[in-house]
């Protein structure tokens, strides 16, 4: 079945409290979680319950309207609130922009409690216009490439997941995939599993599944060999902040995957709403800030056991040192394009700047 923008990673629910699909538990359980205070929301985003550069950046934001709800409007408390959940993970820049965007709403109310509620709403609105678009545009660079190259399948290898449980409502890597199915091409994702947290493996192949998309669950390591044998037409990933200067974070491998494509002539692609760039980072290289994650997500893997328990089982020996840093960035020179809701922008200042 096609891929039809009805799915949510969160919703206000009857009781006007934050309801999320609770994505630790993906794809053995579909759980979700309440989140009724501000509090709920930052732990909601430190402990992966929500992830993805979007979808944290929306529970952000609702989080600050938890935060008016239950501060009765104070802005001082609200301020507090809202700074915690600035801090609450390090690298997506989505997250200082919701809660920025809120906290001027905060700053300019007379009506803090329901403004915030709409300012929160609309952030969630215009995603989910923002990354149609994306995929409309990113659709067409496929169908480009397939006219070009004269073939009737496509191949696309994709890093971690940027689909609709990273960002409403068609995600940015897997909207122009959305897309294609709606189009009606024939097309194969490779999902790289994406270790340490395995977000390909569990959560990217869960939504391809449910949409009838064709994928194949790839060993991280696999994508170079893949290019060098031609059966990747093109890479796309997401985004969790590009600087200025167009160098792009994402999910730690990402990196490795560029360099793979530029060796092999494979476009490698970002999709991102405009809200992911953050103008005033000149250099992604040197200066974006890459969150360090627990040694656990290294030492263990998450599974189901034969009697359906969902289970962390080691895999390491216990008193070896790891090392777990949760993103990479791809330098500018590596990337063809950056697909976002205005177009295609080249990865460089003086395009980036147009978009101030
Ligand atoms: O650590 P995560 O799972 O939040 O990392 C997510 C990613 O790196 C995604 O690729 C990224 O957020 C882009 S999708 C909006």
């Amino acid at each position: 079945m096609a891929h039809q923008g009805i799915y949510k990673a969160l919703w206000l629910n009857d009781n006007d409290n934050l309801e999320v699909i609770d994505q630790r538990f993906l794809p053995f359980e579909k759980k979700t979680r309440i989140l009724k205070t501000a509090n709920d929301a930052c732990e909601a985003i430190k402990d992966m319950t929500v992830r993805g550069a979007g979808v944290i950046g929306n529970v952000a934001a609702f989080g600050v309207y938890l935060a008016a709800r239950e501060f009765a409007g104070d802005k001082s408390q609200i301020k507090q609130a809202a700074m915690n959940i600035r801090t609450s993970r390090p690298t997506a820049v989505n997250l200082m922009w919701a809660v920025d965007r809120m906290l001027n709403i905060v700053a300019q109310s007379d009506d803090v409690v329901k403004n915030c509620k709409a300012e929160a709403i609309a952030i969630a609105d215009e995603d989910v216009l923002r990354t149609q678009k994306i995929g409309e545009i990113g659709c067409d660079i496929i169908e480009n490439i397939m006219a070009k190259r004269k073939i009737n399948q496509f191949n696309v290898l994709t890093h971690c997941n940027a689909g609709w449980l990273a960002i409403l409502d068609s995600g940015s890597a897997l909207a122009p995939i959305y897309e294609a199915q709606k189009r009606g091409i024939d097309i194969h994702v490779w999902v790289d599993e994406t270790r340490p947290r395995n977000q390909g493996a569990s959560l990217t192949s869960w939504e391809l599944l449910d949409a009838g998309i064709k994928h194949t669950i790839i060993p991280d390591n696999t994508g170079g060999h893949l290019m060098q044998q031609g059966m990747v037409d093109m890479v796309i990933t997401g985004a969790d902040r590009v600087a200025l200067n167009g160098d792009a974070a994402n999910k730690i491998g990402t990196y490795l995957k560029a360099l793979a494509a530029k060796d092999n002539d494979v476009p490698f692609y970002i999709a991102l709403p405009i809200s992911t760039f953050d103008f005033a980072c000149e250099d992604g290289v040197s200066d974006i800030e890459i969150e360090i994650r627990s040694e656990d997500e290294v030492h263990l893997m998450r599974g189901i056991d034969r009697h359906g328990n969902v289970q962390d089982i080691r895999i390491t020996p216990e008193e070896s040192a790891t090392i777990n840093y949760g993103f990479d960035v791809t330098p500018a020179r590596l990337i063809t394009g950056l697909i976002t809701e205005a177009g295609i922008i080249a990865p460089n200042k003086d395009a980036i700047g147009e978009l101030k």
